[in-house]
């Protein structure tokens, strides 16, 4: 037979605090009081909901079954008390006894399920930060901690290198599969860049590409990008990566009414393809209260301005503002791919380009694919799991 479970869940819950109290204080409160002090409010409907037995959590997929809108008004605890692991609780009407598992307890009190809290927050950097942070590519691919290194600083720091790939086609989906999914383009899961006699992108040429985002066009941009460089005996074609969260918060302290006008006013965002028509409209700042969540900019795919007659002035004169000062000293990083190197960066945060190369005298190929933002977080947050499966484990022979 399998061991019951403990928690609604496949986590583990590692638990360095014991619980000293728990009462139902109120109609719409049960209080758990730990030994470091702290006390923490639920609701009673929080924890029936999400007992552990068969009836209220499937023991297969760990999702709730049972349905609130089906319960008698008066479910409420009858008896609570502590017990050797944890909390037990007495449930009327239906006289369900259901366990509760203190680190999991401690983990409904703490707040660490939020998205938020458990996503590390941004640290915005401008030119000084040098070159990006660099991992080896090999480890990134076969070791666990490097992944999670590599992972948490690119969710910090928006940018990350990796070196040593070598020259293989597949290998910047390898690296883009160690963290989930990858996200197709209508050119398929990944795309080259490569100056092509006919090309139908700014991409495709030896231009220079001022800093933009991918794919505003869409109502959610891709997360993540990846460049993988194969080849590189071109003179020029340096890449270009900019903070554009650094630049947003420089604007937002010294200039708030360009930071104001970016931050609210749309624009439309479109592709201008043979056989495709994606377009978003969008200000240059998104906002997540007052957060800055993301940036869309790319002036090859900026269609009009969607707003009133009256704001366009301020709204040109801002995206001005934005873009000279994405592409000055003070903000741009700017370094040569080697072959074997591969970028990972923040889309919808840091801006890249590249300067102009002279496609006649050698050859530059990269492949790039997009992740999403999604995934990131999923994949740090399973590694953390898998830490504290480990921790828990540990923790559990030292009992027994
Ligand atoms: C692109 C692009 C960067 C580069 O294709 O959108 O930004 O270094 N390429 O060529
Ligand atoms: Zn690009």
């Amino acid at each position: 037979m399998t061991d019951p479970l403990r928690t609604p869940d496949f986590d583990h819950y590692v638990c360095d605090e014991s619980i000293v109290g728990v009462e139902h204080v109120a109609h719409a409160t049960v209080a758990v009081t730990w030994s470091d002090g702290r006390i923490d409010r639920h609701h009673p409907w929080t924890l029936r909901e999400n007992a552990v037995d068969s009836e209220t959590t499937s023991p297969v997929t760990r999702e709730r079954v049972a349905d609130i809108a089906e319960w008698d008004d008066g479910v409420a605890p009858t008896a609570i008390e502590l017990c050797e692991d944890g909390v037990e609780v007495t449930w009327a009407p239906d006289g369900l006894v259901a366990r509760y598992d203190p680190g999991w307890l401690r983990h409904l009190g703490s707040g660490e399920w939020r998205p938020a809290s458990i996503r590390p927050d941004a640290k915005p950097w401008d030119a000084t930060a040098g070159d990006p942070p660099t991992f080896d590519g090999r480890d990134y691919l076969s070791d666990d901690g490097v992944l999670a290194e590599a992972l948490h600083t690119l969710a910090v720091h928006g940018l990350v290198r990796l070196r040593g790939l070598g020259d293989g086609v597949d290998m910047v989906l390898a690296v883009g599969r160690r963290i989930g999914i990858v996200r197709p383009t209508p050119f398929g899961p990944d795309f080259d860049v490569v100056a092509r006699a006919d090309a139908d992108s700014q991409a495709y040429t030896g231009a220079r590409l001022g800093p933009h985002t991918d794919i505003p066009t869409r109502e959610t941009a891709a997360g993540l990008q990846l460049l993988h460089c194969l080849v590189n005996t071109v003179s020029g074609g340096e890449s270009l990566m900019v903070d554009g969260f650094a630049v947003a918060e420089h604007l937002r302290v010294h200039e708030p009414e360009a930071f104001d006008a970016l931050a609210s006013l749309p624009w439309v965002w479109a592709n201008r393809a043979f056989d495709t028509d994606v377009r978003w409209s969008a200000p240059v700042i998104g906002l997540d209260s007052d957060r800055i969540d993301e940036i869309r900019l790319a002036n090859t795919l900026r269609l009009f301005p969607d707003m009133e007659h009256d704001d366009v002035d301020r709204a040109y004169r801002a995206l001005r503002r934005f873009t000279r000062l994405a592409d000055s000293p003070e903000f741009r990083s700017t370094f040569a791919f080697r072959p074997g190197d591969c970028v990972l960066f923040d889309n919808r945060r840091i801006l890249h380009g590249r300067e102009a190369f002279d496609g006649d005298g050698g050859r530059r190929h990269l492949r790039g694919c997009y992740v999403d933002r999604d995934d990131l977080y999923s994949r740090l947050r399973m590694l953390a799991r898998v830490a504290r499966g480990h921790r828990s484990t540990v923790a559990r022979h030292a009992r027994t």
